[in-house]
This record gives structure tokens, C-alpha cells and sequence, in this order.
């Protein structure tokens, strides 16, 4: 597996195994199993996508000691806030049965961005999340947090693919040093990819 390097100096694996749209409790914990003994190490989900718990169990059933492991969760709109955000990180921590996270993302620019985003700094600075992160920032919305706020975006996951390049948003986040991931990277199996 190769690493990436991101902007607070943590490694982060290139490639990842995302769990969206997989909300039943066994193909989620099959799939995250699967996947794991065939090598990934990042695996992807969300407070949105009901299913990490079932995320958790299989991390918790590969016995892969916690520190090979990359595990990334997002907050969703309709908690944004400073308390709410709080509260939803503990809820997904306990879902997932981590001592900590590694990558904490606000899902989309909605709502109460500024207060959620303060929320995940201080995560980070009590050492809960290695890393916090954007999804969906346009770059107008990453400057914005950017230049008003003490800790930078280490990531922003935006949909890029063969089909939609997002050259613009990408030369925004070079500028300020975001790493850019991809959500959709196979165009969920549109556009006849395979
Ligand atoms: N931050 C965000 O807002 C956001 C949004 C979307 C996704 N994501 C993240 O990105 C991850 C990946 O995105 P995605 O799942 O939406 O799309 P994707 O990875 O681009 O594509 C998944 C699609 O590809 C098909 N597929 C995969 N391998 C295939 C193969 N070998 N042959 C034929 N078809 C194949 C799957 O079909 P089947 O379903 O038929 O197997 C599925 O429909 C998600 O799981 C999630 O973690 C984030």
C-alpha cells in the first residue's frame, strides 16, 4: 500500500474502501471484512450511511491491530453545531468502538459550518481525531474556512472521476495545501466505466 502525506504530517493510504449505500448490518461487516484481508487499510463511512457499527464489528473481528488501520467517519447537516457536533462524534465513536479516529470530515457545506468546525478542532486538539477534513467544499466554501479559522482541512473527498476531473478545485486545494480525495472514484459504475 502506498502512503500519502497530509497536511499535519500524519500517512494516510492511497487507497480506501468506502461503505456508502451498504446500510444492512452483515453486508457491511462482510464487505469491510472482505476488504480488509485483501489488503485496504482506510475504510470509509458515515454518521449518513447507518452503518458503523456494523463498520466497527468487523474491524474489532479482523484482530488488525488498530494502529494499521486509517478510519474515517463524517458529520452529518442535520447535527452541525458545536454541542450537536460533539455529541454525534461520541455517538460514532461508540458505533465504531475506537479509542480515537483518524480522519473526522464535515460531510457537506451546509448549515451551521463554523460551529461544527470548531467542534472538530477542538477533537483534534484533545487528540480524539488525528485528522479533520471537508467533503463536497466547493472552493469558495474551503477558502472561507480557510481564512477563518485556526486549523486547516487536512482533506477535502469531492466527487472526481475519469468523468469530472475537478482540475479548478484541485489546483485551489494544492494552493492551500488540502489533500483531495476522491468520493465516486469508479462514477458509481455510470457513464458505462467498466
Ligand atoms: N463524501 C460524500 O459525499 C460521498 C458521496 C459518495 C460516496 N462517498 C464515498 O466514496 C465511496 C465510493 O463511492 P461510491 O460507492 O459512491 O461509487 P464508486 O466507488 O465510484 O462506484 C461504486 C459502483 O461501482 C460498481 N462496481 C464496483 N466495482 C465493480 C466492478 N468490478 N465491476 C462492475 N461494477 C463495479 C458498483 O456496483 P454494485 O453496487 O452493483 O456492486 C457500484 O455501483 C463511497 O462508498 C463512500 O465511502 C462519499
Amino acid at each position: 500500500m502506498k502512503y500519502i502525506e497530509l497536511n499535519n504530517g500524519i500517512s494516510m493510504p492511497i487507497l480506501g474502501y468506502g461503505v456508502y449505500q451498504v446500510p444492512d448490518y452483515e453486508e457491511c461487516k462482510n464487505s469491510v471484512l472482505e476488504a480488509l484481508k485483501a489488503g485496504y487499510r482506510s475504510i470509509d463511512t458515515a454518521q449518513a450511511y447507518n452503518n458503523e457499527k456494523a463498520v466497527g464489528d468487523a474491524i474489532k473481528e479482523s484482530g488488525i491491530p488498530r494502529e494499521e488501520l486509517f478510519i474515517t467517519t463524517k458529520l452529518w447537516v442535520s447535527v452541525y453545531g458545536y454541542d450537536k457536533a460533539k455529541k454525534a462524534f461520541a455517538d460514532s465513536m461508540e458505533k465504531l468502538q475506537l479509542e480515537y479516529l483518524d480522519l473526522y470530515l464535515l460531510h457537506q457545506p451546509f448549515n451551521d459550518i463554523y460551529g461544527s468546525w470548531r467542534a472538530l478542532e477542538s477533537l483534534y486538539k484533545e487528540g480524539k481525531t488525528r485528522a479533520i477534513g471537508v467533503s463536497n467544499f466547493h472552493p469558495d466554501r474551503l477558502v472561507d474556512l480557510i481564512s477563518f479559522n485556526e486549523i486547516k482541512p487536512a482533506l477535502n473527498q469531492i466527487e472526481t472521476n475519469v468523468f469530472y476531473q475537478r482540475e479548478e478545485d484541485h489546483e485551489v486545494m494544492e494552493e492551500y495545501g488540502v489533500q483531495h480525495e476522491s468520493w465516486a472514484p469508479f462514477a458509481e459504475g455510470n457513464g458505462d466505466f467498466f
